[in-house]
């Protein structure tokens, strides 16, 4: 089962309470939304999104005991605005982006996320549609692989692994690539070389970073003044893009510096909760190593989007 990570710190920057409506939008196995439901008793409301149609059926049946206190729909959060507006859930009080992927999905082989086992190489969230990793780089040019490589796991030598994929292809399981990428590697480490070049993969496989900058704004769209948005990210992509964002919508004027006076009329749209970035604790990470990389940021809306 995945355990929630920074559950607690969730609870109380978001202050569910009740008649309160939140808007998770990445349920995973529901432990986040099972928190906000039963902090937000006994009428919160909870829109719970995942990308992952299996994700929605496993939370579905997690959370039956609160009926219809949540909704829930297999959407991917740049629909989120859209989504919330037919569900009648706009003007909300939270949102809550746990990024990434769930212990559930990494332990199943037929979803080809891990390497620890045999299996096929997909690594789709969204099975139903898209091309896999596999479909990915079996038709990509060499460059194309490298770059990807390069780009979303900083990989060292991306150019030998690509090199190396065109080669050997077709590859069509996790093990062929992981193999392929151990035999390649030049350096011996703790972390198995495949890690990283798995995680560049899945990030362009779900084109997670373009999603991501268009969830953050469908966010925005969809809090009330006042309302919060939460963000946990896993990697320093994510982060740095969450980061950004906030940062971008905090700031009352965007004139360059050297105008002598503003002529932009910019507004801030959001102000950030903290200062510092929120990190587990020393004891979560011990009960719970998946979090160590978990960073969460916050941020409140305090003003209207003006288009
Ligand atoms: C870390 S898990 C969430 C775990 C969840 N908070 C819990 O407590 O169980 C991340 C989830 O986000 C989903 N996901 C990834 N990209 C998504 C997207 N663009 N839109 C919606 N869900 C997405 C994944 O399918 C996965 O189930």
């Amino acid at each position: 089962m995945h355990i929630p990570v920074l559950y607690q710190e969730v609870i109380d920057y978001l202050k569910p309470s009740a008649g309160s409506r939140y808007i998770d939008a990445t349920v995973g196995a529901g432990g986040h939304s099972l928190g906000l439901l039963s902090a937000s008793a006994p009428d919160g409301i909870v829109l719970a999104l995942d990308r992952d149609p299996m994700a929605i059926e496993f939370a579905r049946r997690r959370l039956q005991e609160f009926k219809d206190r949540v909704i829930l729909v297999n959407a991917s959060y740049e629909q989120m605005a859209m989504v919330a507006s037919r569900n009648g859930m706009s003007g909300v009080d939270g949102v809550l982006m746990d990024l990434g992927l769930s212990s559930g999905q990494l332990a199943d082989n037929d979803r080809g996320f891990s390497f620890q086992e045999d299996g096929p190489l997909d690594m789709r969230f969204d099975t139903s549609r898209g091309s896999t990793a596999a479909d990915l780089i079996n038709a990509m040019p060499e460059d194309g692989i490298a770059d990807i490589l390069r780009r979303y796991g900083d990989v060292r030598d991306s150019r030998r692994y690509a090199r190396a994929i065109v080669r050997e292809r077709p590859i069509d399981s996790t093990l062929q690539l992981a193999e392929l990428v151990m035999k390649e590697s030049r350096v011996r480490g703790k972390i198995h070389p495949a890690t990283r070049v798995f995680q560049a993969l899945r990030i362009a496989v779900n084109d997670e970073l373009e999603t991501l900058k268009e969830g953050l704004v469908a966010a925005l769209d969809v809090l009330k003044i006042g309302g919060r948005l939460a963000v946990i990210s896993f990697h320093s992509l994510e982060d740095r893009i969450v980061k950004h964002f906030i940062r971008e919508q905090s700031r009352d004027c965007v004139c360059p510096p050297e105008y002598p006076v503003c002529m932009c009329d910019a507004r801030p749209i959001v102000r950030a909760v903290h200062r510092k970035v929120i990190r587990p604790s020393e004891a979560e990470v011990q009960n719970n190593p998946r979090s160590r990389s978990a960073r969460m940021r916050v941020a409140e809306k305090i003003a209207e989007v003006v288009v």
